[in-house]
Protein backbone atom coordinates (compact mmCIF):
# COMPACT_ATOMS: atom_id res chain seq x y z
CA UNK A 1 0.00 0.00 0.00
CA UNK A 2 1.18 3.72 -0.94
CA UNK A 3 1.12 6.83 1.14
CA UNK A 4 2.20 10.12 0.25
CA UNK A 5 3.29 12.62 2.02
CA UNK A 6 4.47 15.97 1.62
CA UNK A 7 6.66 18.62 3.24
CA UNK A 8 6.20 21.92 4.48
CA UNK A 9 8.83 23.30 2.07
CA UNK A 10 8.56 24.90 -1.29
CA UNK A 11 5.38 23.20 -2.90
CA UNK A 12 5.73 19.96 -1.69
CA UNK A 13 2.58 19.75 -0.19
CA UNK A 14 0.69 20.67 -3.44
CA UNK A 15 2.97 18.15 -5.51
CA UNK A 16 2.51 14.96 -2.59
CA UNK A 17 -1.68 15.94 -3.27
CA UNK A 18 -1.04 16.01 -6.90
CA UNK A 19 0.98 12.70 -6.87
CA UNK A 20 -1.38 10.68 -4.44
CA UNK A 21 -4.20 11.47 -7.30
CA UNK A 22 -2.00 10.76 -10.01
CA UNK A 23 -0.42 7.28 -8.45
CA UNK A 24 -3.98 6.47 -6.85
CA UNK A 25 -1.86 6.29 -3.13
CA UNK A 26 -3.09 7.45 -0.52
CA UNK A 27 -2.36 11.20 1.19
CA UNK A 28 -0.82 11.04 4.84
CA UNK A 29 -0.64 13.62 7.00
CA UNK A 30 2.73 15.67 8.87
CA UNK A 31 2.20 18.28 11.70
CA UNK A 32 5.25 20.43 11.41
CA UNK A 33 5.62 23.20 14.04
CA UNK A 34 8.61 25.65 15.06
CA UNK A 35 9.69 25.07 18.49
CA UNK A 36 10.20 28.85 20.32
CA UNK A 37 14.02 28.25 19.47
CA UNK A 38 13.06 27.41 15.87
CA UNK A 39 13.99 23.93 16.36
CA UNK A 40 11.75 21.42 14.08
CA UNK A 41 8.96 19.23 15.34
CA UNK A 42 7.53 16.53 13.02
CA UNK A 43 4.61 14.36 14.23
CA UNK A 44 3.60 11.92 11.42
CA UNK A 45 -0.32 11.35 11.38
CA UNK A 46 -0.88 8.00 9.95
CA UNK A 47 0.22 4.63 10.62
CA UNK A 48 3.31 3.49 8.16
CA UNK A 49 4.62 0.40 9.21
CA UNK A 50 4.91 -1.93 6.10
CA UNK A 51 3.72 0.75 3.91
CA UNK A 52 5.36 2.28 0.83
CA UNK A 53 6.55 5.97 1.36
CA UNK A 54 6.50 8.67 -0.99
CA UNK A 55 7.68 11.94 0.71
CA UNK A 56 7.92 15.13 -1.44
CA UNK A 57 9.99 17.47 0.30
CA UNK A 58 12.09 20.35 -1.71
CA UNK A 59 15.10 21.50 0.17
CA UNK A 60 14.77 25.17 -1.68
CA UNK A 61 15.44 28.16 0.18
CA UNK A 62 15.99 27.86 3.25
CA UNK A 63 18.11 24.94 2.59
CA UNK A 64 19.54 23.83 6.18
CA UNK A 65 16.06 24.62 7.36
CA UNK A 66 14.36 22.26 5.26
CA UNK A 67 17.12 19.47 5.07
CA UNK A 68 16.80 19.46 8.44
CA UNK A 69 12.86 18.55 8.17
CA UNK A 70 13.47 16.59 5.76
CA UNK A 71 15.87 14.25 7.84
CA UNK A 72 14.18 13.71 10.44
CA UNK A 73 11.11 13.25 9.26
CA UNK A 74 12.80 10.46 6.59
CA UNK A 75 14.26 8.94 9.95
CA UNK A 76 10.73 8.58 11.62
CA UNK A 77 8.93 6.93 9.11
CA UNK A 78 12.37 4.24 9.20
CA UNK A 79 11.66 4.09 13.08
CA UNK A 80 7.75 3.40 12.28
CA UNK A 81 8.65 0.53 10.13
CA UNK A 82 7.88 1.83 6.79
CA UNK A 83 8.72 -1.12 4.20
CA UNK A 84 9.73 1.14 1.54
CA UNK A 85 10.98 4.98 1.52
CA UNK A 86 11.20 6.79 -1.74
CA UNK A 87 11.86 10.35 -1.26
CA UNK A 88 11.17 13.18 -4.31
CA UNK A 89 13.28 16.42 -3.56
CA UNK A 90 12.82 18.13 -6.89
CA UNK A 91 15.24 20.91 -6.10
CA UNK A 92 18.29 18.99 -4.20
CA UNK A 93 19.95 21.47 -2.02
CA UNK A 94 23.79 21.34 -2.03
CA UNK A 95 24.40 19.52 -5.20
CA UNK A 96 26.52 21.58 -6.80
CA UNK A 97 28.97 21.72 -4.05
CA UNK A 98 30.06 18.06 -5.05
CA UNK A 99 34.16 18.23 -5.01
CA UNK A 100 36.49 20.16 -3.20
CA UNK A 101 36.74 22.89 -5.66
CA UNK A 102 39.41 24.09 -2.95
CA UNK A 103 41.67 22.37 -0.34
CA UNK A 104 39.95 21.67 2.92
CA UNK A 105 36.51 22.97 1.08
CA UNK A 106 33.15 20.72 2.70
CA UNK A 107 31.73 18.37 -0.02
CA UNK A 108 28.45 19.19 0.96
CA UNK A 109 26.19 17.02 -1.31
CA UNK A 110 28.46 14.21 0.25
CA UNK A 111 27.34 14.77 3.47
CA UNK A 112 23.77 15.01 2.45
CA UNK A 113 23.95 11.22 0.53
CA UNK A 114 25.55 10.19 3.56
CA UNK A 115 22.51 10.91 5.85
CA UNK A 116 20.19 9.34 3.60
CA UNK A 117 22.35 6.82 3.10
CA UNK A 118 22.57 6.27 7.32
CA UNK A 119 18.40 6.71 7.19
CA UNK A 120 18.16 3.49 4.24
CA UNK A 121 16.76 5.67 1.88
CA UNK A 122 15.02 3.41 -0.82
CA UNK A 123 15.09 5.60 -3.72
CA UNK A 124 15.84 9.17 -4.35
CA UNK A 125 14.40 11.25 -7.09
CA UNK A 126 15.18 14.65 -8.26
CA UNK A 127 14.61 17.26 -10.88
CA UNK A 128 17.35 18.39 -13.22
CA UNK A 129 19.80 18.36 -10.56
CA UNK A 130 22.70 20.65 -11.21
CA UNK A 131 25.89 18.51 -12.10
CA UNK A 132 24.43 15.23 -12.46
CA UNK A 133 24.76 16.16 -15.76
CA UNK A 134 23.07 13.12 -17.57
CA UNK A 135 19.07 12.16 -16.68
CA UNK A 136 18.20 9.06 -15.53
CA UNK A 137 19.81 6.56 -13.25
CA UNK A 138 23.04 7.92 -11.09
CA UNK A 139 24.12 7.00 -7.37
CA UNK A 140 24.53 10.37 -5.22
CA UNK A 141 27.66 9.13 -3.11
CA UNK A 142 25.92 5.88 -2.77
CA UNK A 143 22.02 6.81 -2.80
CA UNK A 144 20.18 5.08 -5.61
CA UNK A 145 19.03 8.33 -7.41
CA UNK A 146 17.17 9.35 -10.37
CA UNK A 147 17.55 12.35 -12.20
CA UNK A 148 14.16 13.38 -14.12
CA UNK A 149 13.45 16.22 -16.11
CA UNK A 150 11.59 19.23 -16.97
CA UNK A 151 13.44 20.27 -19.87
CA UNK A 152 10.56 18.53 -22.57
CA UNK A 153 7.69 19.99 -20.88
CA UNK A 154 9.36 23.63 -20.75
CA UNK A 155 10.32 23.33 -24.53
CA UNK A 156 6.50 22.30 -25.44
CA UNK A 157 5.74 25.63 -23.40
CA UNK A 158 7.53 27.65 -25.32
CA UNK A 159 7.11 26.28 -28.35
CA UNK A 160 3.10 25.89 -28.13
CA UNK A 161 2.18 29.04 -26.02
CA UNK A 162 5.03 31.84 -27.23
CA UNK A 163 4.51 31.63 -30.36
CA UNK A 164 8.24 30.77 -31.39
CA UNK A 165 8.84 28.76 -34.32
CA UNK A 166 12.42 28.18 -35.08
CA UNK A 167 14.19 29.45 -31.84
CA UNK A 168 18.32 29.35 -30.98
CA UNK A 169 18.61 27.86 -28.29
CA UNK A 170 20.66 28.61 -25.88
CA UNK A 171 21.91 26.49 -22.88
CA UNK A 172 24.61 28.11 -21.03
CA UNK A 173 26.78 25.53 -20.13
CA UNK A 174 28.82 22.71 -22.03
CA UNK A 175 27.71 20.51 -19.95
CA UNK A 176 24.33 19.93 -20.36
CA UNK A 177 23.88 18.42 -23.77
CA UNK A 178 21.31 15.59 -22.63
CA UNK A 179 19.04 18.53 -22.11
CA UNK A 180 19.67 19.25 -25.75
CA UNK A 181 19.48 15.62 -26.82
CA UNK A 182 16.24 15.44 -25.35
CA UNK A 183 14.51 18.97 -26.33
CA UNK A 184 16.13 18.91 -30.50
CA UNK A 185 12.62 17.45 -31.82
CA UNK A 186 11.14 20.18 -30.18
CA UNK A 187 12.82 23.13 -30.79
CA UNK A 188 14.91 21.91 -33.72
CA UNK A 189 18.64 22.06 -34.17
CA UNK A 190 19.99 25.38 -33.92
CA UNK A 191 22.14 25.40 -29.96
CA UNK A 192 24.24 27.63 -29.16
CA UNK A 193 26.38 26.56 -25.75
CA UNK A 194 28.15 28.92 -23.62
CA UNK A 195 31.58 28.41 -22.32
CA UNK A 196 31.31 30.17 -18.38
CA UNK A 197 33.58 30.87 -15.68
CA UNK A 198 32.96 32.04 -12.12
CA UNK A 199 35.41 32.09 -9.48
CA UNK A 200 32.48 32.11 -6.88
CA UNK A 201 29.13 32.03 -6.38
CA UNK A 202 28.56 35.16 -5.24
CA UNK A 203 29.97 36.65 -8.70
CA UNK A 204 28.29 36.90 -12.07
CA UNK A 205 29.67 34.34 -14.42
CA UNK A 206 31.70 35.29 -17.77
CA UNK A 207 31.16 34.27 -20.68
CA UNK A 208 33.81 32.99 -23.30
CA UNK A 209 31.71 32.57 -26.53
CA UNK A 210 32.85 34.38 -28.88
CA UNK A 211 30.33 33.35 -31.87
CA UNK A 212 27.29 32.47 -32.57
CA UNK A 213 24.36 33.07 -35.18
CA UNK A 214 21.59 35.13 -33.43
CA UNK A 215 20.71 37.53 -36.03
CA UNK A 216 16.89 38.30 -35.22
CA UNK A 217 16.69 35.25 -34.22
CA UNK A 218 13.82 34.22 -31.27
CA UNK A 219 15.97 33.17 -28.81
CA UNK A 220 15.21 30.42 -25.66
CA UNK A 221 17.88 30.37 -22.75
CA UNK A 222 17.41 27.11 -21.53
CA UNK A 223 18.76 26.44 -17.46
CA UNK A 224 18.34 23.99 -14.92
CA UNK A 225 18.43 26.93 -11.39
CA UNK A 226 18.19 31.09 -12.13
CA UNK A 227 19.49 31.70 -8.50
CA UNK A 228 21.07 35.33 -8.64
CA UNK A 229 20.05 35.77 -12.20
CA UNK A 230 23.70 36.28 -13.07
CA UNK A 231 24.01 33.12 -15.65
CA UNK A 232 20.72 34.18 -17.55
CA UNK A 233 21.70 37.99 -17.46
CA UNK A 234 25.19 37.36 -19.55
CA UNK A 235 23.70 34.79 -21.56
CA UNK A 236 20.95 37.25 -22.56
CA UNK A 237 23.48 40.59 -23.06
CA UNK A 238 25.54 37.95 -25.43
CA UNK A 239 22.28 36.97 -27.45
CA UNK A 240 21.42 40.48 -28.06
CA UNK A 241 24.75 41.69 -28.68
CA UNK A 242 24.88 39.06 -31.57
CA UNK A 243 21.09 40.74 -32.88
CA UNK A 244 18.21 38.57 -31.20
CA UNK A 245 15.15 39.52 -31.90
CA UNK A 246 13.38 38.16 -28.49
CA UNK A 247 15.03 36.72 -25.35
CA UNK A 248 12.59 34.11 -23.42
CA UNK A 249 14.12 31.86 -20.96
CA UNK A 250 12.88 28.45 -19.53
CA UNK A 251 14.55 27.30 -16.30
CA UNK A 252 13.25 24.26 -14.08
CA UNK A 253 14.02 26.07 -10.36
CA UNK A 254 13.60 29.48 -10.19
CA UNK A 255 14.88 31.31 -6.97
CA UNK A 256 15.04 35.00 -7.94
CA UNK A 257 17.05 35.80 -5.54
CA UNK A 258 17.00 39.71 -4.46
CA UNK A 259 16.35 41.15 -7.27
CA UNK A 260 16.66 39.36 -10.18
CA UNK A 261 13.49 39.47 -12.06
CA UNK A 262 13.89 43.06 -12.13
CA UNK A 263 17.38 42.88 -13.19
CA UNK A 264 16.56 39.89 -16.19
CA UNK A 265 13.65 42.33 -17.25
CA UNK A 266 15.95 45.51 -17.72
CA UNK A 267 18.74 43.50 -19.77
CA UNK A 268 15.66 42.60 -22.47
CA UNK A 269 14.50 39.61 -21.27
CA UNK A 270 10.74 39.10 -22.47
CA UNK A 271 9.43 36.34 -20.49
CA UNK A 272 10.47 33.70 -18.29
CA UNK A 273 8.82 30.16 -17.99
CA UNK A 274 9.74 28.34 -15.36
CA UNK A 275 8.27 24.97 -12.99
CA UNK A 276 6.20 24.89 -9.86
CA UNK A 277 9.02 23.44 -7.97
CA UNK A 278 9.29 26.77 -6.49
CA UNK A 279 6.09 28.82 -7.03
CA UNK A 280 6.31 31.87 -8.59
CA UNK A 281 4.17 33.63 -10.56
CA UNK A 282 6.17 32.97 -13.68
CA UNK A 283 5.39 28.78 -13.04
CA UNK A 284 3.30 27.39 -16.07
CA UNK A 285 4.80 23.68 -16.07
CA UNK A 286 3.34 21.51 -12.55
CA UNK A 287 6.27 18.79 -11.56
CA UNK A 288 3.63 16.13 -10.09
CA UNK A 289 2.42 14.75 -13.52
CA UNK A 290 6.50 14.80 -13.94
CA UNK A 291 7.13 12.71 -11.32
CA UNK A 292 3.78 10.52 -11.80
CA UNK A 293 4.42 9.20 -14.92
CA UNK A 294 8.04 8.22 -13.61
CA UNK A 295 7.21 6.85 -10.77
CA UNK A 296 3.93 4.81 -12.29
CA UNK A 297 5.62 2.28 -14.45
CA UNK A 298 8.16 1.59 -11.23
CA UNK A 299 6.66 1.65 -8.01
C1 LIG B 1 25.25 26.52 -12.94
O1 LIG B 1 26.12 26.10 -13.65
C2 LIG B 1 23.79 26.31 -13.17
O2 LIG B 1 23.51 25.54 -14.29
C3 LIG B 1 23.07 27.64 -13.24
O3 LIG B 1 23.48 28.29 -14.42
C4 LIG B 1 23.39 28.47 -12.05
O4 LIG B 1 23.18 27.75 -10.87
C5 LIG B 1 22.55 29.73 -12.06
O5 LIG B 1 22.89 30.52 -10.98
P1 LIG B 1 22.78 32.08 -11.08
O6 LIG B 1 21.38 32.43 -11.49
O7 LIG B 1 23.12 32.56 -9.70
O8 LIG B 1 23.79 32.55 -12.10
Amino acid sequence: MKIVFGGTCSNSINVAEELARALDADLGGLEVKRFPDEETYVRILNDVKGKHVIYVQSTAPPQDTCLVELFITLDTFRRLKAKRIDVIIPYLAYARQDKEFKRGEAISARTVAKILNAIRVDRLYTLDVHLYRRLGPFSLYGVKAYNLSAGRALARYVKSNLGIEAPATIIPDRGHTPLADMIRDIVGDHFVFLRKRRKTGWEYPKIYEKTADLQRKDVVIFDDILGTGGTILKATQFALAKGAKRVVVAVTHALFIDNARERLREAGVSQIVTTDSILQPESVIPIAPIMAEYLKSRI
